[in-house]
């Protein structure tokens, strides 16, 4: 008998529709592109779900390996039993890269996404080669903030998520693309009324507890592009350049014709700052 190894090739699955358990909870998610690919993961924002990342997907498939998965009670992923904090969904987003042996990646997230990648890169350094945050801020909720998420969960305790819906869509697109963009709005209503009561009310209490990350910005030490729409009302440019002026090294971009979901109302704007930081940093053989 000879001592060869008999390597067993891990098949990845790969493809928009994929599943797999981590920690006991079915995780939705995409994985596209060459295997040997520098890897980056999209984190959507609240309350949506990976579909917003679908035009980014597209256009770096060839050269990267994109992943992006529905955050624990959005999209097709189960909700658990505990109550939501964004540390918890930090330990997903790390048992998921564990799952699919990722070692380190880029991380780009929107929003929430970036509340996420904000705090898994202050907790996890080493797991992260590169940062791109969209419409996000460092900053915890505000008293008043947190007396507005509060009024959220009592009126859709009360009138349902159909009305959560229609108060919050308007803030979160610039006004000429709510009026002209109308497949993404109809697109982004119909992702928030399929989220559960349940899964919005404990989101919403995550994001009210979460705390800073402002003071952690100094430390960062990977690239990092921070992008932001014009009219984004919900972390407006003030919030990006704050962001922009503590992390040191990083590159801002403001997006023209977009509020607070600038991937969607001005995806080639978004795409062209997107790919041209990866091109600069991650991958100049690739793209
Ligand atoms: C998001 O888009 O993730 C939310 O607007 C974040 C928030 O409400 O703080």
């Amino acid at each position: 008998m000879n001592n060869e190894t008999i390597v067993t090739e891990f098949m990845r699955p790969t493809g928009i529709n994929l599943q797999l358990t981590v920690n006991n909870l079915t995780v939705g998610y995409t994985d596209e592109g060459p295997d040997n690919a520098p890897t980056i993961i999209f984190i959507h924002g609240f309350p949506f779900n990976r579909a917003m990342w679908t035009a980014q997907v597209e256009m770096l498939k060839d050269s990267f390996r994109v992943i992006s998965y529905d955050v624990r009670g959005h999209g097709e992923s189960d909700i658990g039993s505990t109550q939501f904090s964004i540390n918890l969904f930090v330990g997903d987003l790390i048992h998921f890269m564990d799952t699919l042996n990722i070692k380190a990646t880029v991380v780009c997230g929107l929003s929430m996404g970036g509340y996420i990648a904000l705090r898994a890169m202050e907790l996890h350094p080493t797991r992260f080669l590169g940062l791109v945050l969209s419409d996000t801020q460092c900053t915890a909720d505000t008293p008043e903030g947190k007396e507005k998420r509060s009024k959220a969960i009592d009126s859709i305790n009360q009138n349902g998520v159909e009305s959560y819906a229609d108060a919050s869509i308007i803030n979160l697109f610039a006004t000429e693309s709510f009026n002209s963009k109308q497949e993404e709005v109809v697109t982004i209503r119909s992702i928030i009324e399929k989220t559960s009561k349940e899964t919005l009310c404990k989101t919403l209490m995550a994001l009210a507890n979460r705390k800073e990350t402002c003071s952690g910005l100094g430390e960062i030490n990977v690239p990092v592009l921070i992008m932001v729409g014009k009219e984004d009302k919900i972390t407006p440019i003030a919030s990006a350049e704050f962001m922009h002026q503590k992390i040191k090294g990083s590159v801002m971009s403001i997006i023209d014709d977009a509020g607070h979901l600038a991937n969607l109302e001005n995806p080639s704007a978004f795409n062209s700052h997107l790919s041209q930081f990866l091109l600069d940093r991650f991958s100049k053989t690739h793209l």
